[in-house]
């Protein structure tokens, strides 16, 4: 009996060591992938920021051409990149003040929703004025946004068909 339970004992320990080792593969695999998610491509800040300044610039050429559409095309654009901060760029303290830019965005929304070519001329100034206000709340106020002086998109028509 003695030897029987010894036995038991004897393959419980080695089902235990053999758990183990498949932990310590599992481990492996998962330090293996962590470290892949963590060296993967992802955009940087300034990258995002980059695409905002370009849809920025577009959407005052559509406004100016009520073009509406486009306006809205190119609006959801400037809030698709600013979630792409959020989401890929959270652990910089900066991200946290991306939403000190919301009224001055839905005041555009609801110009371009009126086609209201006043409200959005006003609209786009509270926008640009957010911008600035965010570049100076995280000490890029050297950063200044302005309303674009000219189409430098010589390759897109900014009017409506
Ligand atoms: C979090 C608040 C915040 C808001 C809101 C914000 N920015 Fe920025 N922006 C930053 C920060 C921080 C940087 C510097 C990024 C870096 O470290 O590269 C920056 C950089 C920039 C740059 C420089 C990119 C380059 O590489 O030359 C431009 C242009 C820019 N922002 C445009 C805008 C425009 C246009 C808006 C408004 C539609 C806007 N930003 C709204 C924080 C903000």
């Amino acid at each position: 009996m003695k030897y029987i339970l010894a036995f038991i004992i004897f393959i419980f320990i080695l089902s235990c060591k053999d758990k183990s080792g498949q932990t310590g593969k599992l481990r492996i695999k998962i330090d293996s992938l962590e470290n892949i998610i963590e060296n993967s491509y992802k955009p940087g800040f300034g990258e995002f920021m980059s695409s905002v300044q370009t849809h920025h610039a577009k959407l005052w050429f559509a406004g100016k051409n009520k073009n509406w559409q486009l306006a809205d095309f190119e609006i959801h654009e400037i809030i698709e990149a600013l979630n792409n901060i959020k989401k890929y760029q959270s652990s910089r303290k900066e991200s946290k003040s991306i939403d000190m830019i919301i009224p001055a965005i839905d005041s555009m929304k609801e110009a371009i929703k009126n086609k209201n070519q006043q409200f959005f001329n006003h609209s786009y100034m509270s926008l640009t004025n957010a911008c600035n206000k965010c570049h100076a709340l995280t000490n890029f106020e050297f950063n200044i946004v302005k309303v674009p002086e000219k189409q430098t998109f010589s390759n897109q028509d900014f009017k409506t068909k």
